[in-house]
């Protein structure tokens, strides 16, 4: 790891989308970027739902910090991160990071990352949506979070559920400041 690599944080937590979360690092395989991850217990569950993975089946991350350790380096301001990405996110984590709750060290390091004004992506899946989760996300867009929930889109013409994923994958890279060049982008129609 070089003085160039840009280090994020991957929370990966409860909801369904585990697809995103392989997009993401499969687009982030060859960059040169560094991925600390944790991963919360309903994470884990529903990785092995819908992936039937483990955690450690996951590539290209470059540090595992389990979800109780309030010692791990993403607990702390003076740990140098780029910006971190919550994918998916439940409202359960919505919430607890909209409080200031700092329950494991996915919200700990999500409150960090505010703090230090650094940018904090927030994929929040849920449908439909209550009162309480609209007003946790405009509270967290206030709070200078980047509020993402994952919503395919359909005119790059995704031939496959992986390239709909990768697609989306591109555009949380986007929001956080690492912008690869191999993602595709809209030339317009002429
Ligand atoms: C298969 C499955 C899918 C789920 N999908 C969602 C979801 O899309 N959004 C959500 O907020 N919670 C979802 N949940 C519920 C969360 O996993 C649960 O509320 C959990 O306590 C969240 O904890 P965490 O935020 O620490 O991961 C799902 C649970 C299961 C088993």
């Amino acid at each position: 790891m070089n003085e160039q690599t840009q280090r994020i944080i991957l929370a990966i937590t409860g909801a369904t989308g585990m697809l995103y979360v392989t997009a993401l690092l499969d687009l982030l395989a060859d960059q040169n970027v560094a991925v600390d991850a944790i991963i919360s217990a309903a994470g884990s569950k529903v990785l092995g739902l819908e992936q039937d993975m483990v955690p450690e089946d996951l590539p290209n991350i470059n540090r595992w910090f389990a979800v109780a350790d309030f010692t791990a380096p993403p607990a702390s301001g003076s740990a140098r991160y780029d910006a971190m990405i919550i994918l998916p996110c439940t409202v359960g984590t919505l919430g607890a990071v909209a409080s200031g709750f700092s329950g494991n060290l996915i919200h700990r390091a999500a409150d960090v990352t505010l703090k230090e004004r650094r940018p904090l992506l927030l994929a929040v899946r849920e449908t439909p949506l209550n009162r309480t989760h609209l007003n946790n996300m405009l509270a967290l867009h206030d709070a200078g979070a980047i509020i993402c929930p994952p919503m395919p889109s359909f005119y790059l013409h995704p031939a496959d559920l992986a390239t709909m994923a990768r697609q989306f994958a591109g555009r949380i890279c986007d929001q956080v400041g690492l912008h690869l060049h191999k993602l595709p982008r809209w030339q317009g129609i002429s």
